[in-house]
């Protein structure tokens, strides 16, 4: 039974104040639901904030990126082993922010993957194309070839049970309202969850594939309905207290 995985992320939002209330909040008045996990992604500065609040609750917190090198001269990059100074349990690879605007290629996304791997920090590794390559028939091909650069680590091979996610998200559904219908959605991570198991059936039967791109309060139950739906992850909506706790307690069953 693959848990289901509800993610906030916050990207290059909120003050420290705004983040400690948002945490806060969100530790107040979620009620742990069974066969569910909550993560926030927030910037790197408020991580040490988020293990002091979110320590000894059910919620967990994870960085939005990592340095795709150990440790060294590497000006301005957080390292994994950094990342788990504020005990975090994930790490956010190839954000398609990430890969877009800042030019990251499938080769340091598997670079990255590999240094969080062995340190047993959990990836979400973030694929998804754009809508050019969308219309051009391409979805498939290039998010194969964004999962070709970590399914074929040799990393991979050593791990019985999957302690990495995938998040689909559609470029053209991040933060434009534009969502994938439920059916679109599903539609891919089926195909996702087939080009694995070509090679690895336990892996893909029991990787966690989420989705994300403009998911709020008023989709995420139809969404998450979708059989191979395994959670969501949540941009703009996750920065509003109300709207992301309806996100986290809603019906994913019906
Ligand atoms: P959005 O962002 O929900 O604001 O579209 C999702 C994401 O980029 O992770």
């Amino acid at each position: 039974m693959r848990k289901t995985f509800i993610a906030g992320n916050w990207k290059m939002n909120l003050s420290k104040q705004q983040a400690i209330t948002l945490a806060n909040q969100l530790k107040q008045q979620y009620q742990p639901l069974e066969n569910r996990q909550i993560a926030v992604f927030p910037a790197f500065v408020y991580l040490d904030a988020m293990q002091q609040i979110l320590q000894d609750s059910s919620l967990e917190w994870g960085a939005q990126n990592c340095a795709d090198k150990a440790a060294g001269a590497f000006t301005g990059e957080v390292s994994v082993s950094m990342l788990q100074d504020f005990a975090c349990k994930y790490v956010l690879l190839g954000h398609s922010e990430r890969r877009h605007v800042y030019q990251e290629t499938n080769a340091m996304i598997a670079e990255k993957f590999t240094l969080a791997q062995q340190a047993g920090l959990q990836s979400v590794l973030c694929v998804g194309e754009t809508l050019a390559q969308r219309e051009a028939n391409q979805a498939l091909e290039v998010i194969q070839r964004q999962l070709d650069a970590v399914l074929d680590l040799p990393i991979i091979e050593a791990t019985a049970t999957p302690n990495w996610l995938i998040a689909y998200e559609p470029v053209w559904a991040i933060g434009t309202g534009k969502t994938a219908s439920p059916a679109q959605a599903q539609e891919i991570h089926q195909q996702i969850r087939e080009y694995i198991g070509k090679n690895n059936g336990n892996l893909a039967a029991n990787l966690r594939i989420i989705y994300g791109g403009s998911v709020k309060a008023a989709n995420a139950g139809e969404i998450l309905a979708m059989e191979d739906i395994d959670g969501v992850l949540v941009g703009g909506a996750s920065l509003k207290i109300e709207e992301f706790l309806e996100i986290c307690k809603c019906n994913n069953s019906y």
